[in-house]
């Protein structure tokens, strides 16, 4: 199949590739850019653990064709911890409140959590278990996510009073 030109920011960076026009996103990253954070649980666009964020919305990259994002700016779970190493508020919390076991879900989880506390910083738990309700995790049963997501929450609005 030709390839053709395809042009986005990812994590901050410009990209630049030849890609087939069928390549799905999350393939494009894992095996392109060898971004293996994101992964790879289904293929009926259920799971979650493809997530990425896309032009400021959390989407699913197995559901995605290469082609349609060219131009976006792309987050992946690569992006999320600061250029020196330091994490997020959200990684920070998953890890305090043993958010993750396997792994295999977090970073989908942790990049729609991200998206989901600038949607609504402060938000229910029942507002936060819907925002995550694209996100599956097998290993969790989810409260310590939920948890997690909660403490991010306090985190941020702490440190954005503080400024
Ligand atoms: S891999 Fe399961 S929704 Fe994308
Ligand atoms: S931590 Fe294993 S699937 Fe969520």
């Amino acid at each position: 199949m030709s390839k053709t030109h395809v042009k986005m920011t990812v994590n901050g960076k410009a990209v630049e590739a030849l890609a087939e026009p069928r390549t799905l996103l999350i393939h494009f990253l894992r095996e392109e850019l060898d971004l293996t954070g994101p992964h790879i649980g289904c293929d009926t666009s259920h799971c979650g653990a493809c997530t990425v964020d896309i032009d400021g919305k959390s989407v699913k990259s197995c559901t995605v064709f290469v082609g349609q994002v060219e131009g976006a700016d792309v987050t992946t779970i690569e992006g999320i911890a600061q250029p020196d190493g330091t994490l997020h508020a959200v990684q920070e919390a998953f890890r305090q409140h043993h958010g993750l076991q396997c792994g295999f879900c977090t970073p989908g989880m942790i990049t729609r959590a991200w998206r989901l506390l600038q949607e609504n910083p402060n938000p229910t738990e029942e507002e936060i278990r819907y925002g995550i309700s694209g996100n599956l995790c097998r290993c969790t049963g989810y409260q310590n996510i939920v948890k997690a997501i909660q403490a991010a929450a306090e985190e941020l609005s702490v440190k954005e009073a503080a400024e």
